[in-house]
């Protein structure tokens, strides 16, 4: 890095390259319309036409910031600035924008937004870059819909093996491995997906914390240390339907009390270790299927989602074998049957050591309040991290409410949230490789 160039930063970091607030919120409500509902409700499930809508809208914002697009074979969106060596390894930066069923407007497209506008803000300055910045908008980020999360972030970072998806069926049976078929993505070709590792410089995310910390700290930013991995599980008790009002209580196989048996299990279990300082474990059955889900029939299957989570995978791991061994003994109990059908187990992902204390000096700089924290919440920053440095700026998340239409981060927040990015992209594309 010569002398001119640390000025221009300097000068840059100083002041006068500001994002413009105004463009941030105004895309941000533009994609928070798509797949609008009830009480403000946000649903853009991956691959459905809201969510590809909103694909297609991000795609427009990035062509007429000027930005060079590009769109893989499964949907991630990458809007490219280059800089002086358009060769060089990139600053990437995003998140996503597929939703959960009735969720809120911030989960996401704070980050991808939020990336816009700091690459916006650069190219509209003239500000020079040793190399290119990219804006990321990454598929399928959410397991609302399959159970599988990070789809677009773990294939680009060479994390999905064919084998991984079999169990990954979205709520009206469609098999996630199908909809990647009808898009061309196969066994043979799922490497084709990944990227050049060394095309990449570092990956930053801008994100809601989706917890309570930093408002109850009184903080602006979060800078992450840590992102808690899931195990995840379909556990389906099968029973015998019967009718509710000629079976004797005691000659019932019924697959719903057991499945409640497990539930409460679930909750227990995992209060214990929620309590614990060290290898803290939260578990949740986010969603059921009963069959034949009616009032006078005995339910003779009833199929649970369960997604256990923690910074810790040993914890974690041992969680997970406890409620698998729970599931069967209650299944031999009531003399009935249970599958359990692995979705994804993955590590907890420390995110890079040297980005933290890059996005630390700018919050000193500006004199803002930040945390230094885990995430409890998975991001793409955990597939990212399997292929580059990756850091994530939090900002504050009010109640601490997400995945809910109640999700809120107050404008000016998200704001301070873009421009920390874009100085972070800035420090980060002039660090000497
Ligand atoms: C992503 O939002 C997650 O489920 O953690
Ligand atoms: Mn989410
Ligand atoms: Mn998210």
């Amino acid at each position: 890095m010569n002398l001119r160039r640390q000025e221009d930063q300097r000068y840059l970091l100083s002041e006068s390259v500001v994002i413009n607030k105004q463009r941030l919120l105004s895309d941000l409500n533009a994609i928070s319309r798509i797949g609008l509902g009830d009480h403000g409700s946000v649903t853009r499930l991956v691959f459905s036409i809201k969510e590809l809508r909103s694909r297609q809208l991000l795609i427009h914002l990035m062509t007429q910031a000027g930005l060079k697009v590009h769109v893989d074979r499964i949907g991630n969106i990458f809007g490219r600035l280059n800089g002086a060596n358009p060769k060089a390894a990139a600053v990437l930066a995003g998140s996503h924008l597929d939703s959960v069923r009735q969720g809120g407007k911030f989960d996401g497209p704070v980050g991808v937004i939020g990336a816009l506008e700091a690459v916006r803000t650069l190219k509209d300055n003239r500000v020079p870059l040793p190399c290119p910045v990219e804006v990321v908008c990454f598929v399928g980020e959410e397991s609302s819909r399959f159970g599988f999360s990070t789809l677009g972030s773990s294939l680009l970072a060479g994390q999905v093996r064919m084998e991984d998806l079999a169990n990954a069926v979205d709520a009206h049976g469609t098999k996630l491995e199908d909809v990647l078929a009808s898009m061309g993505v196969y066994r043979d070709n799922l490497p084709s997906l990944r990227r050049d590792p060394n095309s990449v410089k570092a990956y930053l995310e801008l994100h809601i914390e989706q917890g309570p910390v930093l408002e109850a700290k009184k903080k602006k930013i979060g800078i992450v240390t840590a992102i808690a991995a899931p195990t995840r599980l379909r556990v389906i008790f099968t029973g015998q339907a019967d009718h509710s009002g000629t079976t004797p209580m005691e000659m019932r196989k019924d697959a719903l009390v057991a499945a409640a048996q497990l539930i409460t299990y679930i909750e227990e279990l995992c209060s214990k270790y929620s309590a614990m300082e060290k290898g803290r474990v939260v578990g949740t059955v986010g969603a059921m299927k009963i069959e034949p889900g009616v009032i006078n029939a005995i339910p003779g299957k009833a199929e649970l989602s369960v997604d256990i989570r923690s910074i810790s995978g040993e914890a974690k791991a041992r969680v997970a074998r406890l409620v698998q061994s729970r599931a069967r003994e209650i299944a031999a109990t009531r003399n009935i049957t249970v599958e359990i059908l692995p979705i994804r187990s993955e590590e907890p992902v420390a995110l890079d050591e040297s980005l933290l204390p890059l996005i630390k000096e700018i919050c000193e700089g500006k004199r803002v309040p930040y945390e230094i924290m885990p995430s409890g919440a998975g991001h793409d920053a955990m597939q990212m991290a399997k292929i580059t440095r990756a850091g994530m700026i939090f900002v504050p998340s009010k109640k601490g409410i997400s995945h809910s239409p109640l999700e809120w981060t107050d404008p000016e927040e998200i704001c301070l949230g873009a421009q920390i990015l874009l100085e972070t992209m800035v420090r980060v594309a002039y660090e000497q490789s």
